[in-house]
C-alpha cells in the first residue's frame, strides 16, 4: 500500500494557506500548516482554523486530504517536503532585499527546527530575499544541496509567459520559457529560449514587445504590492505546487529554481571560486534537484547571469553579517 506524502507549510499565510489548498485541490498528500502564536492575541490559533477551514472544502471540491494547523514543529515529524513561507511580505516601495534583516534570523529559526524534527524532508523555501534565504536554510540544515531549493523561477518565467501571452493574444498553455538568475529585477531572461509552441517568440513580435515583456516580468512582483499593498500569492503558490508536485510525483519536470551551483553557468568563476544558490534549470523528482541542466549560453546572456550571480553574492554578505554563524 502506497503511503500518501506529508507536505508541511511554515508560515500559513497568504502564501502558506494557498498552497495547503492547491496541495488538498490536486491530492498531493496530507497537509500540517504551522505557524507561531499571535502575541496580541493569545486566545488564537490561526494555523488551526486556517486548516479546519480549508479542510471543509473537501466535501465541495471532492478532495481527500488531511488538513491541520499547529504551533508545535513536533507535528512535522516525517514530512517528505516542508514549504518555508515564513516571513514577512513586501510592502509598496520595498524590494526584496530590504526583508533580509527580519527574515534571516526567521529562517534560521525554521531551519533549525527543520532539521530537527523532519531531517529526510526536501526542503522549498520560499521566503524573500529568496535565494540568500535558501542559503541560510542550507548552512543551518546542512542537508545536502539537492534537498534544498528555492522558488522562484517557476513564478518569474509564469509572469513572463502571461505577460507574453497577453500580447500575442494566444493561449498561456503554448508558450515555453525560460529565465535564470537570481530572483530579484536583475533575473536573466532568455527571449532566445522563447517560442510559441515551438515557434521562435522573435518570428512573431518585435525585439521591443518582447523586451517590454522581459522587463514586465522582471518587477511583476513590485506591479503587484503597488496594487495590493503586499506582496502576491496566488502566483507564487502556483509556483510552488508545480515543484511539490513534480517531486511528489517523481515526474522529472524541467522548472528553473533556486539550486546550488558551482560549475554550472560559471557561478564559481563568478563568485570566488564558491558555489552558491541561483536559478537555473532543474530536474524535479522523487529525490529533489536530481540534476542541474546547463547548456551554452551567449556573451550576452552570461553577462546577464554574471550580474545576477554578484547581486545574489552581495546578498549572501549582507546576511552573513547579519547571521555570522552561517558564513
Ligand atoms: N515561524 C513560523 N512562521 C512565521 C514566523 C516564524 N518564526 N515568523 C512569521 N511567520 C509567519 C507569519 O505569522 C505569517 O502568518 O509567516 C507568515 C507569512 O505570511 P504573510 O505575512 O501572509 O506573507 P506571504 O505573503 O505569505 O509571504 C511570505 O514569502 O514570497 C515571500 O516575500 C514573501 O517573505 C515573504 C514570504
Amino acid at each position: 500500500m502506497m503511503r500518501r506524502a506529508k507536505i508541511s507549510v511554515i508560515g500559513a499565510g497568504n502564501i502558506g494557506g494557498e498552497c495547503a489548498r492547491s496541495i488538498a485541490m490536486k491530492e498531493l498528500g496530507d497537509v500540517v500548516l504551522l505557524d507561531i502564536p499571535n502575541k496580541d492575541k493569545p486566545e488564537l490559533h490561526m494555523p488551526k482554523g486556517k486548516a479546519l477551514d480549508l479542510a471543509c472544502c473537501g466535501p465541495v471540491e471532492n478532495f481527500d486530504a488531511k488538513i491541520t494547523g499547529s504551533f508545535d514543529y513536533k507535528d512535522i515529524e516525517g514530512s517528505d517536503v516542508v514549504i518555508v513561507t515564513a516571513g514577512v511580505p513586501r510592502k509598496p516601495g520595498q524590494s526584496r532585499d530590504d526583508l533580509v534583516a527580519i527574515n534571516a534570523g526567521i529562517v534560521k529559526n525554521v531551519a533549525q527546527n527543520i532539521k530537527q524534527y523532519a531531517p529526510n524532508a526536501i526542503v522549498i523555501v520560499v521566503s524573500n530575499p529568496l535565494d540568500a534565504m535558501v542559503y541560510v536554510m542550507w548552512k543551518v540544515t546542512g542537508f545536502p544541496a539537492h534537498r534544498v531549493l528555492g522558488q522562484a523561477g517557476a513564478l518569474d518565467v509564469a509572469r513572463y509567459k502571461t505577460f507574453l501571452a497577453m500580447e500575442l493574444g494566444v493561449s498561456v498553455e503554448d508558450i515555453q520559457g525560460l529565465l535564470l538568475g537570481g530572483h530579484g529585477d536583475d533575473m536573466v531572461p532568455l527571449p532566445r529560449l522563447t517560442s510559441v509552441n515551438g515557434i521562435p517568440v522573435s518570428d512573431l513580435l518585435p525585439a521591443d514587445k518582447i523586451q517590454a515583456c522581459v522587463e514586465r516580468a522582471k518587477v511583476g512582483g513590485g506591479e503587484v504590492v503597488k496594487l495590493m499593498g503586499t506582496s502576491a500569492w496566488y502566483a507564487p503558490s502556483a509556483g510552488t505546487i508545480e515543484m511539490v508536485e513534480a517531486i511528489v510525483r517523481d515526474k522529472k519536470r524541467v522548472i528553473p529554481c533556486a539550486a546550488f551551483c558551482e560549475k554550472e553557468f560559471g557561478v564559481a568563476n563568478a563568485n570566488g571560486g564558491k558555489g552558491l544558490f541561483v536559478g537555473v534549470p532543474c530536474v524535479l523528482g522523487a529525490k529533489g534537484c536530481e540534476k542541474v541542466i546547463t547548456f551554452k549560453m551567449n556573451d550576452e546572456e552570461q553577462k546577464f547571469m554574471n550580474e545576477s550571480i554578484s547581486h545574489v553574492k552581495d546578498l549572501i554578505a549582507v546576511t552573513t553579517k547579519l547571521l555570522p554563524e552561517v558564513a
